[in-house]
């Protein structure tokens, strides 16, 4: 079956700072959300692929050198979710029939094939899934005084990355029946999918070295070394 890809890349990337959105920024003579949007291209079964953008005109001329069928390019939101809403919409408007949606941020430049292959089966089985990583840091929750609350087991949590793969129809309806807050506060697809359409969502280990998302300044660092290091 068809498989479509939502790559949400209209944030302003508040926490890494500087002058240009880090999506923009180059690694390795190449803007950052090029290296997932081809990752994606090169998947025979991704049918069309959405990137959705604060400014499309920001992007045409690296499309136009990449010369793919499968973008579509479209215009994102204030927030993550009302981005991969837009994207959305703009998905299940294609001709093909797609039955699953993977949403991955753009600024997450590897993308582990073996792992998207298992995300799309498992949300065509159960309705939805997402990959996870085990925590590095112990997690604890403080008081509003800045004190310790407690401290959360490790063990028991989990962090949440992407990609994230649902079938059309959940998204679909997860994004209708949401609230306005859930669209400018939330940040986790899966909980929608969970809550509004009811669906089980399947969490699929993967490899902190693969799942990283470029956030902060060190991230820059990284993503130069670790794609530098694939490169070769
Ligand atoms: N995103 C989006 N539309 C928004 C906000 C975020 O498409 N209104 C995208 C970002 O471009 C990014 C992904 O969602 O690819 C993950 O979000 P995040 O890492 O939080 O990026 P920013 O929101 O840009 O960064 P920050 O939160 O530091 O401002
Ligand atoms: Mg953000």
């Amino acid at each position: 079956f068809d498989v479509g890809v939502i790559l949400p890349a209209a944030g302003s990337g508040e926490r890494l700072g500087g002058a240009t959105p880090k999506q923009y920024c180059k690694i390795l003579g190449k803007p950052l959300f090029l290296y997932a949007l081809e990752a994606f291209e090169k998947i025979s079964y991704v049918r069309h692929i959405v990137l959705v953008v604060d400014d499309p005109s920001n992007v045409e001329p690296f499309l136009q050198e990449t010369n793919s069928h499968k973008v579509v390019v479209v215009q994102g939101e204030s927030t993550r979710h009302r981005s991969i809403r837009a994207g959305l919409q703009a998905l299940t408007k294609q001709e093909c029939d797609m039955r699953v949606v993977i949403v991955h941020d753009a600024v997450r430049p590897v993308v582990p094939e073996d792992l998207v292959r298992q995300l799309v089966l498992a949300a065509n089985e159960n309705g939805a899934a997402g990959a996870v990583c085990r925590l590095v840091s112990t997690v604890i929750s403080a008081e509003t005084d800045g004190s310790l609350k407690t401290v959360l087991d490790r063990n028991a949590h989990l962090a949440s990355e992407t990609p994230q793969a649902f079938q059309t129809d959940v998204l679909v309806s997860a994004y209708s029946k949401c609230t306005d807050k859930d669209l400018d506060c939330g940040t986790e697809c899966l909980q929608l999918a969970l809550e509004y359409a009811g669906v089980h969502a399947q969490l699929v280990e993967g490899s902190p070295n693969d799942l990283w998302k470029v956030t902060i300044h060190r991230d820059m660092y990284t993503a130069s070394e670790c794609l530098r290091e694939r490169s070769n």
